[in-house]
């Protein structure tokens, strides 16, 4: 099972979406912010715009749509999520859902990381514009000057956010195996997304061609909706955890 999701399932969690009424794209023009034209005119303006997605997405928790999915991937291995959010909720859930229940003694199984593909990067990861050097970093990034902005370790260049910016191509091995599990899948599960940018909404259709059931859920909609074979209306937090249920109440579908 091939799980899309987009900013609609982190709507739930505060997470502001692209292009509902109250947009990050309805209120910034994405051209001065999510470009590497922009981030070489101004790298100042970009790091404060990432760094105040990263305070506002940093005060947010995983819902119960994040920690329903995350519960299944936990018992089932074949359920692999795709996702273009870059506010690291999936993993957050993965963690919650795998961590050693609170005074349980012994701890459980070591968490294995899950099947989880970012496609447009993480908002918690830089990227030296030097050297290449990926990293995690969580830490408050002070934007107030140039000379404060972050810069490697390694090489001393300015590090930019991990995340892919308008103009710029997606991490091609991430892609291959998006399309990959896409033509494999038995179900497509799609969740709160707009479905219009590209490659990622053609992971959806591949799998429908493969022969996938699709499932779309969402508050109004879409593109895809149209040709989902069972389009759910409503919130991700309410709809995904009654469509899943507990593991063991239901089972991923197989094909045919
Ligand atoms: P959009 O903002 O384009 O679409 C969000 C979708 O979520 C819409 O279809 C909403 O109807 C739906 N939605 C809103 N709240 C919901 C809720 N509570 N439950 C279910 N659905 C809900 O966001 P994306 O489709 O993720 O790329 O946008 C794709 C990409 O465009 C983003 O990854 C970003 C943006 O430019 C980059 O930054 C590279
Ligand atoms: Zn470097």
């Amino acid at each position: 099972m091939v799980v899309l999701t987009g900013a609609g399932i982190s709507a739930d969690s505060g997470v502001p979406t692209f292009r509902g009424a109250d947009g990050l794209w309805r209120r910034h023009r994405a051209e001065e912010l999510a470009t590497p034209a922009a981030f070489a005119r101004d790298p100042r303006l970009v790091w404060e715009w990432y760094g105040w997605r990263r305070a506002l997405v940093a005060g947010c928790d995983p819902n119960a749509a994040h920690l329903a999915l995350a519960r299944w991937q936990a018992a089932w291995p074949e359920v692999h999520i795709i996702t273009q959010n870059v506010d690291g909720l999936h993993l957050a859930a993965h963690r919650i859902v795998s961590a050693p229940a609170a005074g349980a003694g012994g701890g459980g199984p070591p968490s294995e990381e899950p099947s989880l593909y970012e496609l447009h990067g993480s908002l918690f990861r830089t990227r030296c514009t030097g050297c290449g050097q990926r990293r995690e970093s969580r830490e408050v990034v002070d934007a107030s000057s140039l000379a404060s902005l972050p810069r490697c370790a390694a090489c001393g260049s300015l590090l930019r956010p991990d995340v892919v910016w308008f103009g710029e191509s997606l991490e091609s091995e991430v892609v291959e195996r998006s399309f990959e599990l896409a033509e494999g899948a038995a179900a497509c599960l799609v969740i709160g997304t707009s479905a219009v940018v590209q490659p990622a909404a053609s992971i959806a259709a591949v799998a429908a061609r493969a022969g996938a059931a699709l499932v779309d859920v969402n508050i109004e909609a879409t593109g895809l909706s149209q040709a989902a074979d069972l389009f759910l209306r409503g919130r991700a937090a309410e709809i995904v955890p009654r469509l899943l249920g507990e593991p063991g109440e239901r089972e991923p579908p197989g094909r045919g």
